[in-house]
């Protein structure tokens, strides 16, 4: 019987059943136990969303981590997990949509002035507002990888000027798709709408700070739904007090919960959402963790198995 230790919000009991039913649906044997269970000691696969990774690497029988997430930099982090073992990520076409609808929704609020309406309603003005003209405006796409790629097709899909930046070149029919670091200072400059869906790395960390801010045009306005640690969250208050950044979106913070503390809540063109832009639907990712599992249990490389020296 495969036993899989799971954690997601400290292993949480009604989680856990409702994955256990879920993957059970497409692999009727499999059993999830709380990471911290004397039963997690017998385990080779772990299902992890966040969890300690001391705890993880005590497990000397593990064959194989699953992220609950598309990313993996919260088992990753700080390279405490042994490099040998395969880190398995959840690849969703539903979630890449999800993220779609959430960037198009911020992209749209930014171009309508959602917000200015808002706020016009509490003192009951009923007057037009500035609309900026979407043929001429420019979206940069920071990561296009399985959710970037599907964001950047749809943005075009909505008549948009799109752009994507990636590691390795993409072609992508329509989308000017760009490389490399002077690139990346070029679509910081050209562009109106900068759109992060990064993994978070070495190399993306802090990538949004004060000098990169400082590039994008005056009135610029940016989203973030990669990671928080990507972004120097004082540099870009700043840059959203003086108006350089007109309205930043946020899902994503370098701790979460946001603290109740943080500054961001107070900067009024900062707009808040707490991770949820694509969040993981159990119902669809639960066929590919349980083949992942399968595939583990032959002696297979299960599919999105990550390239370790990559970092995502
Ligand atoms: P992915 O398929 O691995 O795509 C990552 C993209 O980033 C790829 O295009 C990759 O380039 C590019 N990239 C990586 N490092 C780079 C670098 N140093 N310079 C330039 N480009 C770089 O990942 P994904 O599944 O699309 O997910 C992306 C991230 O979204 C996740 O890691 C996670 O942090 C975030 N996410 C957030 C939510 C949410 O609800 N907020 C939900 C899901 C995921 P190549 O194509 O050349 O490899
Ligand atoms: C969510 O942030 C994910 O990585 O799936």
């Amino acid at each position: 019987m495969p036993i899989v230790a799971f954690y997601s919000n400290n292993s949480n009991p009604d989680l856990q059943n409702q994955w256990e039913n879920r993957l059970q649906a497409h692999y009727p044997e499999i059993s999830l136990v709380p990471l911290f269970s004397d039963q997690a000691e017998s385990a080779i696969t772990a299902l992890l969303w966040k969890a300690p990774l001391e705890r993880v690497n005590t497990l000397k029988n593990l064959k194989v981590l699953i992220s609950l997430g598309q990313g993996v930099d919260h088992i990753l982090k700080d390279n405490i997990i042994d490099n040998e073992i395969p880190v398995v990520r959840i690849v969703d076409t539903f979630m890449a949509k999800s993220m779609s609808h959430w960037v198009a929704m911020s992209v749209l609020n930014f171009i309508r002035d959602t917000f200015g309406y808002y706020n016009q309603q509490k003192n009951k003005t009923y007057k037009p507002r500035k609309e900026i003209n979407f043929t001429t405006l420019k979206i940069a796409v920071y990561g296009v990888g399985e959710i970037g790629s599907v964001v950047v097709k749809d943005l075009k899909q909505l008549g948009f000027k799109v752009y994507g930046w990636s590691r390795t070149k993409k072609n992508i029919a329509g989308i000017d798709c760009f490389i490399g670091e002077d690139k990346f200072k070029y679509l910081l400059k050209s562009c109106d709408i900068h759109i992060c869906l990064l993994p978070l790395t070495i190399q993306t960390n802090n990538i949004f700070n004060n000098s990169t801010f400082k590039i994008m045009k005056h009135g610029s306005c940016f989203i973030n739904a990669g990671r928080g640690e990507q972004v120097v969250e004082e540099d870009l208050i700043e840059n959203c007090q003086s108006g350089h950044i007109s309205l930043a979106i946020l899902d994503v913070y370098r701790v979460e919960p946001l603290p109740k503390n943080s500054r961001l809540w107070e900067q009024e063109n900062i707009k808040i959402w707490p991770h949820v832009a694509a969040e993981t639907n159990p119902e669809t990712a639960a066929k590919q963790i349980a083949n992942a599992i399968k595939c583990i249990e032959n002696g297979k490389i299960p599919p999105n198995t990550i390239e370790r020296k990559l970092g995502y």
